[in-house]
């Protein structure tokens, strides 16, 4: 019998953008959505419009630039959410309106204070208005879980006879059991009048660490949509992980008979954008992405594996878009190998990138014998994502000793300006974040510092990444060098700019209005 297809809806850009301190700028998003695109799944869901002018934007632009997935844009149950989400999406090839209103008894007391029929009433108007606007439209009773059975089909036949085509069941507190999670949707299936007509889909989160199971089970009951995120982030504990349900349906075929349209070959590489342009480091013990998840490190194991890969492994790292960490270029290899290489591992960076990508390379292969994929790829992440640089930072002296005070001099340019200054600090890291704080003037508290090794050993290059927060906003830099205090600098010096350009942009806006 043929595979059951699953529709992959990604939600990384919309509920994983909700994850604590997760916020990333319109091009990030963009980039993040073309990367969907790569992967292969069906919906991306790229913000919630009328939540902020940045929002409707990012909305705006991915319907506009990306092409593949439907686009989806999610509104509350009203005419005005709703037209917002409508005119954002309004240059996409295929797009989805996706409406929701709460409808366990503990939401509608608290929250939103109406009564049953109020809100079945708001739901039912909802999905007709968006529906007379466009042909795809969800629909997603809030904390569907917790609600009252009998009520919660009531909803659902109202909305699918307004024209839903897509029913999505939420367990919004991540509260329900696989066993119970799958009677709820079998049970829906078989007490809803209509449900034929409309796909039935899952949002899982992750509280109690059951997202996966929850969804696995939702699937062997009749659900066809999977609503999830790259690398599992989103609100609290996050939600269902993309790459986990998709290599448990590849992995598990013989029991499992579903099959979806991604390219598992590029979720690594969503896996470590994703993670570096949000700044959530991936724990290493994570499924499927995790930096220990194909690593054997008890002797049985490796020789095991040596002799018979699926002694030990039950995936292939080749088939996530793993490559073993070879020895790729030397300091002797030339632009055009070094971008046939770049090409081979899946970037296509425009002549400027390219060109400070290979000056950055050449200083690393100066210095560091063996260059690995894994180095070229954060090297070439640093350089892909570099922000308009209102402050560059020209040179830095650090000095530290066993008995000594570290002490950093910076200079940095702002336009035509020179600024320098030198500072001490109870560390290297310190003396430099202290001196580039005095040289600019922009309000920030260092919400976030976070250090990684990219290969072993101690000439392995360094990755930071920094979160400065203003005023409700974080902004988040990388930096990556084989010296770990430059790459702080890097890091901090690129969230600050981000931090500067968003003050700026946000000013010539009020400007233009006045
Ligand atoms: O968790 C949730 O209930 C949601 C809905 C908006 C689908 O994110
Ligand atoms: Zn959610």
């Amino acid at each position: 019998m043929e595979p059951e297809k699953i529709v992959i809806f990604d939600t990384t850009l919309r509920d994983g953008e909700q994850s604590p301190g997760a916020s990333m700028n319109i091009e990030e998003k963009l980039d993040v959505a073309r990367q969907l695109a790569r992967l292969g799944v069906d919906v991306i869901e790229a913000g919630f419009p009328i939540s902020s002018a940045g929002d409707f934007e990012s909305v705006r632009l991915v319907a506009q630039e990306v092409r593949g997935p439907s686009i989806a844009g999610l509104s509350r149950a009203n005419i005005q959410d709703i037209d917002r989400a409508w005119e954002a999406l309004q240059g996409a090839e295929r797009a989805r309106i996706h409406t929701f209103i709460a409808t366990s008894d503990i939401h509608l007391e608290h929250k939103l204070k109406k009564t049953r029929s109020e809100v079945l009433e708001l739901a039912a108007k909802a999905v007709a208005h968006a529906r007379s606007l466009c042909p795809d439209v969800e629909f997603s009773p809030e904390d569907a879980s917790r609600s009252d059975i009998g009520y919660l089909c009531e909803v659902l036949e109202a909305v699918i006879e307004a024209g839903a085509t897509t029913l999505n069941i939420p367990d919004t507190v991540g509260y329900a059991l696989p066993y119970e999670f799958g009677k709820l949707i079998a049970t829906i299936r078989e007490r809803v009048k209509g449900i034929e007509k409309a796909v039935i889909s899952v949002h899982c989160h992750n509280d109690m660490g059951l997202a996966v199971a929850n969804s696995l089970a939702a699937m062997a009951n009749g659900a066809r949509q999977v609503e999830c995120t790259v690398n599992g982030i989103g609100e609290r504990a996050g939600n269902t992980a993309l790459e986990e349900i998709v290599m448990a349906i590849n992995t598990r075929s013989d029991y499992l008979p579903f099959r979806t349209g991604i390219d598992t070959r590029e979720i690594y590489r969503a896996s470590r954008l994703v993670s570096e342009v949000t700044g959530i480091v991936v724990q290493p013990n994570k499924a499927v992405v995790g930096s220990n998840a194909f690593a054997h490190e008890a002797g049985i194991h490796q020789h095991g594996v040596i002799q018979k890969r699926q002694t030990y492994e039950i995936m292939d790292p080749n088939a996530i878009g793993l490559t073993s960490n070879r020895l790729v270029l030397g300091k002797h290899s030339g632009r055009h190998a070094f971008e046939k290489h770049l090409k081979e591992l899946g970037y296509e960076l425009n002549r400027e990138e390219l060109e400070r990508a290979f000056a950055r390379f050449k200083e690393v292969a100066d210095k560091k014998k063996i260059v690995f994929d894994a180095d070229l790829e954060a090297i070439v992440s640093d350089e892909a994502h570099q922000v308009a640089e209102v402050y560059h930072l020209d040179y830095m002296i650090v000095m530290t000793s066993l008995e000594g005070i570290p002490t950093a001099t910076i200079r940095m340019q702002k336009g035509q300006e020179i600024l320098q200054a030198a500072e001490t600090g109870v560390g290297c890291v310190d003396a430099v974040y202290r001196t580039i704080d005095k040289l600019v003037d922009v309000p920030h508290r260092l919400a976030d510092y976070n250090v990684k090794s990219v290969t072993g050993g101690t000439d392995a290059i360094g990755e930071v990444t920094v979160k400065l927060a203003d005023n409700g906003h974080i902004f988040t830099g990388r930096g990556a060098s084989l010296d770990i205090v430059e790459a702080s600098a890097r890091a901090y010096v690129q969230a600050i700019n981000k931090l500067v350009y968003h003050h700026m942009t946000r000013k010539a806006a009020t400007e233009d209005k006045v």
